[in-house]
């Protein structure tokens, strides 16, 4: 039956969903730990203080630089394989381009994580796009991803994420954002988007923070999976 979803349908299909994943597989913790050299929970006791994140500070830290810096070598071989050998069955095997380089989130204690309430189609993204969420450390309470339920219902919901599991939410449809980490430890989690190739099209929009092009071979794969 879920086979009869329709690719346009599928990210309400997929929104407030959660999905556990063997970690021993995709041990992404482990490997950020060892590059940071300490527990993910603990990274805010190395990096200084910070005003409150906005839009464009909220990819800012030193936290981040080592992240997307090391990306290619350490990160990308193990982020290659979960997307494509675990994320196919749960998007009922519609083929899609992924994000190359994920979105680092970083929700340090009394900061937030996301500098504003959006949806992402205020930021250009287009609604052949599904999300999902991948929490590393603390992605939980507080720190939580705050949505809204239906579309512009201003229902909320706070959504959690142990490591282990990710979650897929409309973050076209839905506003959605952080409120303050009031916990005594840094929230780590990754996220990233797949454009579903059915209904994909083609624009000249750009990522805001990347600058790149919503298309495969730039902001997505090249590749179909
Ligand atoms: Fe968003």
């Amino acid at each position: 039956m879920d086979n009869n979803i329709d690719s346009s349908d599928l990210r309400s299909y997929l929104h407030m969903k959660s999905f556990q994943y063997p970690v021993a597989k995709y041990p992404f913790k482990e490997l950020l730990e060892s590059l940071y050299g300490c527990e993910l929970s603990d990274l805010h006791k190395y990096i200084g203080g910070f005003d409150k994140f906005d839009r464009q500070h909220d990819q800012s830290t030193l936290i981040h630089k080592v992240f997307y810096s090391n990306f290619k070598e350490k990160i990308k071989p193990i982020y290659e394989n979960f997307i494509k050998e675990f994320i196919p069955k749960i998007v009922l095997y519609k083929p899609f381009y992924y994000q190359i380089i994920p979105t680092l989130r970083v929700g340090l204690p009394k900061n937030v994580f996301v500098g504003e309430f959006h949806k992402d189609s205020f930021y250009n993204h287009q609604k052949y796009e599904l999300n999902f969420n991948l929490g590393l450390a603390n992605y939980e309470g507080d720190a939580s991803l705050v949505t809204e339920i239906i579309p512009n219902s201003k229902d909320w919901v706070k959504l959690s994420c142990p490591y282990g599991n990710i979650f897929s939410f409309d973050h076209i449809d839905c506003l959605h954002g952080s409120k303050i980490n009031n916990s005594n430890k840094t929230m780590v989690s990754f996220d990233f988007r797949l454009a579903l190739k059915e209904i994909y099209f083609s624009s000249e929009s750009k990522s805001v923070n990347m600058k790149s092009l919503f298309k495969p071979g730039e902001y997505f794969s090249k590749e179909v999976i």
